[in-house]
């Protein structure tokens, strides 16, 4: 995978625009940025550099105010419309504390005086991606519903409770959490996530709470659990229904004395740990069932946060398509430009049963499977709303090549309970790349040939699901 370094890089550290009607300023800049390992544009005026910004992704802006053409901050402004997370650092040459407090107040990180210490403008980048980092948690959406939650949690993140965020399968769970913990006096301290329904019984327990050496037949050395992993930071217990009722006992020893012990160990220890449970199950009807118990859900259930599903927050679709379309042309290196009009209807009007999951990967098939290295495409077609296409119908059904001709048995049959389509096609998706790679010999640009994809977009598949 070492061809394409070029895509590498910028997902590793991202591409800075610099704009400077000085050219001796974005020389300096130039070499400065190179140097700290960035990829960087230049522009010489406000309308170069909204051209550029129209075209292709940049991560960091870094504009001056005063140009004569157009203001840093009208370039600020038309960026932040053009990519709503970039993140911004304006120059000035006058103290002209105006501007600089307009471009504060439109949403730029950071404003220098010229002249700058060139350790300090390092300084104020290094800091503006770390800001931009901490960002890839940020909750995209403006519906009435995601606003009220944004505000729940900027409201209990700095408290110490335990809260439980329910909500359907691919909503938000964990991103809410995340964002909770990164909202958090906690948010330096490490935040660990642990599903407690991919481990059986025993394994859930040492994997929590660490064992002592010999405390079972595999148990060859001491190892402490995640619980300590996360001492001062956040816990993040997802899928917190599957519990075992032991396991269910325990917790709730945890939660009630914030004190543990290590299988098989005699000590106990403190915890400084907040929890934070996740679940799609409704689980205050599992507790009238008996599946749940009833002190543990209310030692968990102090706060809730109920993430709402995607179809009753339609307004968001289209803001959270499009902040898809760009973080997948980050990382496959392309620059699409948008979702046509069809394509739009379309995702607006689907009912979304995996909600904002399902749509991320919708998007991520459609902008991997424009042929990357050709198109310089306008924006993205029909091609791959569900529902509404032949072609991912075709992908739907495992037919990946409808001209070449079916095989007789034709598709799976649907069980009589259903299932999860997007799953499905991502199985299916991951079977095929599989198959392909062992009909081409290994040979990666004749497997991507064979499911007619670009290179590109083939490399990009198998590291995903992790093929090679
Ligand atoms: N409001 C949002 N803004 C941006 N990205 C989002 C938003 N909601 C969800 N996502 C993205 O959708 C994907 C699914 O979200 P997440 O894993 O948090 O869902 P979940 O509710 O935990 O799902 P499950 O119940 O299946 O575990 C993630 O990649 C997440 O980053
Ligand atoms: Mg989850």
């Amino acid at each position: 995978m070492a061809t394409d370094t070029t895509t590498e890089t910028k997902t590793v550290t991202g591409t800075v625009l610099v704009v400077d009607d000085e050219p001796s300023m974005r020389e300096m800049l130039f070499i400065m940025l190179k140097r700290e390992g960035y990829d960087v544009v230049l522009a010489d005026c406000g309308k170069t550099a909204v051209e550029i910004l129209r075209r292709r992704p940049i991560d960091l802006l870094i504009s001056d105010i005063k140009m004569p053409d157009m203001s840093g901050v009208d370039v600020l402004r038309k960026a932040k419309e053009l990519h709503r997370d970039i993140v911004a650092i304006m120059i000035t040459a006058f103290k002209s504390t105006e501007s600089a407090v307009e471009a504060l107040r439109l949403g730029a990180h950071d404003y220098l005086d010229k002249p700058f210490d060139i350790e300090k403008l390092k300084a104020v980048v290094r800091n503006a991606f770390e800001q931009r980092r901490l960002r890839a948690y940020h909750i995209v959406g403006e519906s009435p519903q995601i606003q009220r939650m944004q505000e729940r949690i900027s409201r209990v993140a700095p408290t110490n409770s335990t809260i439980l965020i329910t909500g359907e399968s691919g909503t938000g769970k964990e991103l809410v959490a995340r964002a909770i913990h990164g909202q958090s006096k906690r948010s330096a301290r490490p935040f660990i996530p642990l599903n407690c329904g991919a481990l059986p019984e025993a394994l859930l327990e040492s994997e929590l709470f660490g064992h002592e050496k010999g405390a079972f037949t595999s148990a060859d050395s001491t190892k402490s659990g995640l619980v300590e992993a996360a001492e001062r930071g956040t816990l993040f217990l997802d899928e917190i229904s599957e519990m075992s009722p032991m396991m269910q006992v325990k917790l709730l020893r945890f939660l009630q004395e914030r004190r543990f012990r290590r299988v098989g160990g005699t000590e106990e220890k403190d915890a400084d740990v907040r929890v934070i449970a996740a679940t799609n199950q409704e689980l205050a009807k599992m507790v009238e069932t008996n599946d749940f118990r009833r002190d543990l859900f209310y030692r968990v259930n102090v706060i809730n946060i109920e993430v709402p599903p995607l179809k009753e927050r339609q307004g968001d679709i289209l803001l959270l398509a499009k902040h898809f379309v760009e973080k997948f042309n980050k990382q496959m290196g392309t620059e699409l430009k948008g979702l046509s009009t069809n394509a739009e209807r379309a995702l607006e009007t689907y009912a979304w049963p995996g909600n904002v999951r399902e749509l991320e990967n919708v998007i991520e098939r459609a902008v991997a499977l424009e042929d990357c290295d050709m198109v310089q495409s306008e924006s993205l077609d029909l091609g791959d709303v569900p529902g509404q296409d032949r072609r991912s119908a075709q992908y739907a059904t495992g037919d990946p090549s409808p001209e070449v001709g079916r095989t007789s048995e034709g598709p799976e049959r649907l069980p009589e309970s259903g299932f999860v389509l997007d799953q499905h096609v991502q199985n299916i998706e991951r079977e095929y790349l599989a198959q392909a790679l062992q009909q081409a010999g290994g040979v990666k640009v004749r497997a991507a040939g064979l499911l007619g994809m670009s290179f590109r977009s083939f490399r990009y598949y198998l590291k995903k699901y992790h093929l090679g």
